[in-house]
């Protein structure tokens, strides 16, 4: 039966789901391989800066369909690093789900929550396939809502840690995390005072900074060592991404598009701050071709392996199926008629 009826869900109905790191890696890993199948339509994002309060500031537009699932939709997502000041989050927006035979928005949902899942799944799909097996060691720089969620995600699929280091420049979103960590990792949790001392040699990175500084120097990214880096490749510098043996992105265009466009935005001093400092490595895979197996993960306890995913689109769709799916079938949410 077809309607007008649009469902309507905010942050607090959408975490009331209770979505379980193995529910949300399902939905991406599926979008994941569906990347590698090629049966999907998704653009390089487009968006506009507002900088007046910040020069990183973006809202990004991010449609998505992906064929096998039968699922579409649009992200309109901003990210404002100085949205702290006012008590709001950095990422906020709105993700719309809509019906692939009609086009009817089906849902209408809060997507900042939803973005923290959905990009720590993407990172916890390639790290459980290109870190070293039996990885004792994270280290997690940046531990505001995505830092959170990766540490999440990241102890849920690598079961041999024993050691997660954190570091933030806002020592009290350290503390935070530390503190929230032990309700599901039993390990030593480390607070770290400087980056280096957060970095240095640990077997699993994870960068969730606001992008502004090149964090991650050459020698510290020990042989054997796996990065992964939300924050394009700005949390590396140049010497230490292009170490890597292999460089996996989760989409070529997006990573060409966002490199293109951070050389054609200077910021208010005329510097430019590359995506990828240094240039784009040699790409060796998507992350959907790992994840599917159609390119090789780790071959050797020796590799560094760094993977930069920007954030696609089809996860984003994927995830909204599932929570579409299961807020009607829970009743959470308010409905309002189009017509
Ligand atoms: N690739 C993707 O798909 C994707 C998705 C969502 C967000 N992001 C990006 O992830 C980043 C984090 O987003 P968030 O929602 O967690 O923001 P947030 O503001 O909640 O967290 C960022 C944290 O990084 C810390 N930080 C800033 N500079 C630092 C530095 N040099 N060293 C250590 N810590 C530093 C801040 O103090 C803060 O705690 C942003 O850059 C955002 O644009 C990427």
């Amino acid at each position: 039966m077809k309607s007008l009826d649009v469902l309507l869900l905010s942050r607090r109905d959408v975490e009331s789901l209770d979505l379980t790191p193995d529910h949300v890696l399902t939905a991406v890993e599926g979008a994941l391989r569906e990347h590698a199948a090629g049966t999907y339509e998704m653009h390089p994002k487009i968006g506009v800066h507002p900088t007046g309060t910040h020069p990183e500031n973006f809202i990004h537009a991010m449609p998505a369909y992906l064929r096998q699932l039968g699922a579409c939709g649009l992200k309109w997502v901003g990210g404002f690093p100085r949205n702290r000041e006012w008590d709001l989050p950095n990422v906020t927006g709105v993700q719309v789900f809509n019906d692939i035979d009609t086009g009817v928005p089906l849902a209408i949902m809060d997507c900042a929550y939803l973005t923290g899942l959905r990009t720590a799944a993407v990172s916890a799909a390639i790290a459980r396939l290109c870190a070293r097996p039996g990885a004792e060691t994270l280290a997690v720089a940046g531990c505001g809502f995505e830092g959170a969620k990766h540490l999440r995600f990241l102890t849920h699929v690598l079961p041999g840690l024993r050691q997660v280091r954190l570091y933030d420049v806002r020592p009290e979103a350290m503390t935070v995390l530390g503190s929230q960590a032990a309700d599901y990792f039993s390990g030593e949790v480390v607070l770290c005072d400087t980056a280096e001392r957060c970095l240095r040699g640990a077997e699993v990175i994870s960068t969730c900074t606001n992008g502004d500084v090149q964090i991650i120097q050459q020698e510290w990214f020990a042989p054997g060592a796996f990065g992964v880096g939300i924050e394009g490749g700005c949390a590396y510098t140049a010497p230490a991404l292009h170490q890597a043996d292999k460089f996996i992105v989760d989409d070529i265009p997006l990573a060409e598009y966002f490199q293109k466009i951070s050389l054609d935005h200077p910021d208010e001093n005329g510097e430019t701050c590359e995506e990828f400092p240094g240039g784009i490595p040699p790409i060796y895979a998507t992350i959907g071709e790992i994840v599917s197996g159609t390119k090789a993960c780790r071959e050797s306890d020796e590799e560094r392996i760094v993977a930069i995913p920007i954030g696609m689109a089809i996860c984003d769709v994927a995830l909204a199926s599932v929570v579409y799916e299961l807020a009607g079938k829970r009743g959470v949410g308010q409905t309002f008629q189009l017509a």
